[in-house]
């Protein structure tokens, strides 16, 4: 017990590590929002102030579409990074999740190292985090217990396979998933969220998902993070030279994020959409909430702010670019961005033909 606990937190570290030392751990594969072009408006009849990037998200007002992605929590030192971005989420009114909960269901002295998010984070949406793994093995137990920890609004499921596959200690089993999650969804409280981590939902699955009553999909796409590429340091690191090279195989898996995000909205206007993996810059949030993104997600960058000491600039600046780029767009919300034209060229174009997608 104490030998798997100390995994655990090992892990968390070493992904964190990872994930701030390495310059290669994003892409090889572009999120493709390089294919997107959003015409310039030079007379848009639309000034800065009239500009609102207001969302309504799981029952509350943001000041942003923006969700500060879950990442960590779980092991010692975390606590300090969770409470970090608690504190910007709460100052910029945008939605925050938390890492994987699996460390302090399993051992309850970690339970702070989550909590400090809901005690900071008062009145903007939290969102739990477990891993499809973890809900193969617990049921619905474990989602109400990191629902309960945080007092959150809702709860992401991550559906990570690539990475449990290439993860020296991983558990690439996710048959019966759909089933689980359809249980889950019935009897727990708050909204479920389907989260990938960097290697995208595709189609068919976010419809198996709705058609079980999932609403809510994070698309974690590729170009972002790629966390075939972080286990492979992890399993170089512990010797273990198979996986490595597995990894290495692997590391141009996944749909780009941008194919992702029009996968996910082909399947209904319904869906409350986070476009993720990838995301940069304000421009690459306007491409995303463009295609059908409501919100969009970033975990990498944030990280990199916290350590560099400028989370709360990185954020200003985001935002306030992204609502200058509505204004060059000639949008004044997001609902309105929707309606503006969009030029999708290239591998993009030639995706969303093959896979008879359509874009909003
Ligand atoms: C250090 C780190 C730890 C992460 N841990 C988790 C996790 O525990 N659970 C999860 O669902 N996603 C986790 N993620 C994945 C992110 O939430 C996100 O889906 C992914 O990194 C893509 O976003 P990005 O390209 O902006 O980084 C983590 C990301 C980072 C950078």
């Amino acid at each position: 017990m104490v030998l798997k606990r100390s995994n655990n937190e090992r892990r968390k570290l070493d992904h964190i590590d990872i994930a701030l030392e390495k310059d290669d751990v994003e892409g090889p594969i572009p999120t493709l929002f390089n294919c997107v072009f959003i015409p310039h408006q030079a007379a848009p009849e639309v000034d800065l102030e009239d500009v609102s990037l207001r969302t309504r998200f799981l029952g509350r007002d943001l000041d942003a579409p923006l969700v500060i992605l879950g990442m960590t929590g779980g092991a010692p030192g975390t606590e300090k990074i969770n409470k970090a971005l608690a504190q910007a989420a709460e100052e910029f009114r945008v939605a925050i999740g938390v890492g994987s909960q699996r460390a302090a269901v399993e051992n309850a002295s970690l339970r702070h190292t989550f909590s400090i998010v809901r005690e900071v984070a008062k009145d903007v949406p939290v969102i739990a985090n477990i891993g499809a793994a973890e809900v193969l093995k617990y049921g619905v137990r474990i989602i109400e217990k990191v629902v309960e920890m945080i007092n959150a609004d809702a709860v992401a499921i991550h559906l990570n396979l690539a990475q449990e596959a290439v993860q020296p200690e991983g558990t690439p089993k996710f048959k019966g998933i759909i089933s689980a999650v359809a249980d889950i969804a019935r009897s727990v409280g708050v909204p479920v969220i389907i989260k990938e981590v960097g290697n995208g939902l595709s189609y068919e699955v976010v419809k198996k998902f709705y058609e079980v009553g999932i609403r809510y999909f994070d698309v974690g796409g590729a170009g972002g993070t790629n966390w075939v590429t972080v286990e492979k340091y992890r399993a170089l690191k512990q010797g273990d030279i198979i996986k490595k090279m597995v990894a290495e195989h692997l590391i141009e898996w996944g749909i780009p994020t941008a194919a992702s995000i029009i996968e996910a909205r082909s399947v209904s206007n319904e869906l409350v959409i986070i476009g993720s993996g990838g995301i940069r810059t304000a421009l690459d949030a306007l491409k995303a909430l463009r295609l059908g993104a409501d919100l969009v997600g970033m975990a990498r960058p944030l990280l990199l702010a916290y350590k560099s000491g400028a989370l709360k600039e990185y954020l200003a600046s985001f935002i306030r670019a992204l609502a200058v780029a509505l204004m060059l767009s000639g949008a004044k919300s997001i609902a309105e961005l929707r309606t503006k034209p969009v030029v999708i060229t290239g591998i993009l174009s030639e995706w969303i033909r093959a896979r008879k997608l359509r874009v909003p």
